[in-house]
């Protein structure tokens, strides 16, 4: 018989290889290569999305960028993973390790620009520069690794937020401004965004930071022909929050204020310690509550979000939310949850997720913000914000739905 040839592979590029969520990516997708871990935690193995013909984890190769020198084995120890199955997946992690390059340093606030050593992180005079500098590694990447198709995946550093009064909001206004040194106010999750869409690849934003979530880089997406998913991954308070508001508002209780207190210890809390680099976070967790509770804009309950660095509980994040609703007869309520995850953990197999979506859209050439991933975002671009219920039957219907239709149509 014929050797069989071997089957497309779609590349994740990941922009923050060396942090606690890539590394965690990048150790579970080996694992499971591997046959090593089971499916738990990743949306894209149960039933209906398991039979929607996304790519095999065998499929993906993993590479990236990062801004500070290291080795993705000891990083995975750091992110405190089992060392054994770092071990296992040790061989895969070193060849990850030699398909990471320098990051871009733009505009990035001065608790990034802190953490960038020497020659690990690169710095342009034009934002152009930047962007052709990204082009050119994922080409590299593209090429040398022989990929059908690149993903490109932002789980870098929250960056402050950017000045959105001196955003134009047409790519035809805003390609010009990356030619010039000063007048350009976006940052580098934005340049690696108009890199990876004017390269072709799709795009996905898990940080807080800006990325394509703007209407001139999602015109951008749309004239090339690629598609982008964000922004800023849900998986700890505002998953309860858009799973537990519409449960008040569907039985008609007030809700008359809803506090959430964070406290977590891994780099990216140290990050979000900053002040600016916060902002960009609590505008992400608090856009959701007022559509939810069914309320105008401005006219929901008093909310109140704080994240605090605590360094002793490392990535071990606890969320307390302090929910205070009247019912029947004004009688007044309270509703307290607290939530101890593994931040890494619980984010790391939804990036997996977003690279096997976002590549079976690009597959199917969609353009654009890729709304029915709202789902995987606290502050999701091309989908109104909708409870969690809502968002998940709009992913299954998306993915799940259209393969089988496509399917009986052959
Ligand atoms: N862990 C979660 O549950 C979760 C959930 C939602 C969103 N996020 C977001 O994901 C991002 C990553 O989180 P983390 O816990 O992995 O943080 P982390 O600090 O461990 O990792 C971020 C990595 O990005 C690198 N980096 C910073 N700027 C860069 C640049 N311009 N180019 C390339 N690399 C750069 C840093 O050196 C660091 O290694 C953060 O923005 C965080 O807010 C995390």
């Amino acid at each position: 018989m014929p050797p069989q040839p071997a089957p497309p592979r779609t590349g994740l590029w990941l922009v923050g290889a060396r942090g606690g969520v890539a590394t965690t990516a990048a150790v579970g997708c080996c694992a499971l290569q591997q046959g090593l871990i089971g499916s738990t935690g990743l949306v894209t193995e149960l039933p209906p999305l398991a039979a929607a013909g996304l790519r095999d984890w065998g499929q993906f190769v993993l590479g990236g960028c990062e801004i500070r020198a290291g080795e993705l084995p000891q990083a995975a120890l750091d992110a405190g993973l089992p060392p054994a199955l770092v071990a296992a997946c040790g061989d895969e992690l070193r060849a990850i390790d030699q398909r990471i390059v320098p990051g871009v340093v733009h505009n990035s606030g001065s608790a990034v620009d802190q953490l960038a050593a020497g020659d690990a992180a690169r710095r342009f005079d034009t934002p152009r520069a930047a962007v052709d500098a990204i082009k050119h590694d994922l080409d590299r990447f593209r090429e040398s690794e022989r990929l059908e198709r690149v993903i490109v995946a932002v789980a870098s550093s929250t960056e402050p937020p950017t000045d959105a009064t001196r955003l134009p909001d047409s790519w035809e206004e805003l390609e010009p401004l990356l030619a010039t040194p000063h007048d350009c106010p976006l940052r580098a999750s934005s340049l690696y965004a108009i890199a990876a869409l004017e390269s072709g690849c799709g795009f996905v934003n898990f940080t807080p930071s800006l990325g394509a979530s703007c209407a001139a880089i999602d015109q951008l997406a749309i004239q090339v022909g690629a598609c982008h998913a964000g922004r800023d991954g849900k998986t700890g308070e505002t998953l309860l929050k858009t799973t537990l508001a519409p449960m008040f508002a569907s039985r008609n209780l007030e809700v008359m204020s809803w506090v959430g207190h964070n406290i977590l210890g891994n780099a990216d809390g140290r990050i979000l310690s900053s002040q600016e680099n916060k902002q960009s976070k609590l505008g992400c967790k608090d856009a959701a509550l007022d559509a939810l509770l069914g309320r105008e804009p401005g006219d929901g309950p008093q909310s109140l979000v704080s994240i605090e660095y605590v360094a002793s509980l490392g990535e071990r994040k606890t969320a307390w939310n302090h929910v205070h609703f009247r019912g029947f007869m004004g009688v007044e309520m309270t509703l307290q949850v607290t939530w101890q995850g593994h931040d890494s953990a619980l984010a790391a197999p939804l990036v997996l997720d977003l690279a096997r979506l976002l590549d079976a859209s690009s597959a199917r050439g969609e353009r654009g913000a890729v709304g029915a991933l709202a789902c995987f975002f606290k502050n999701p671009v091309g989908a109104p914000l909708e409870g969690h219920a809502e968002q998940f039957a709009a992913l299954l219907k998306h993915y799940a739905g259209r393969h089988s239709a496509e399917a009986s149509d052959h």
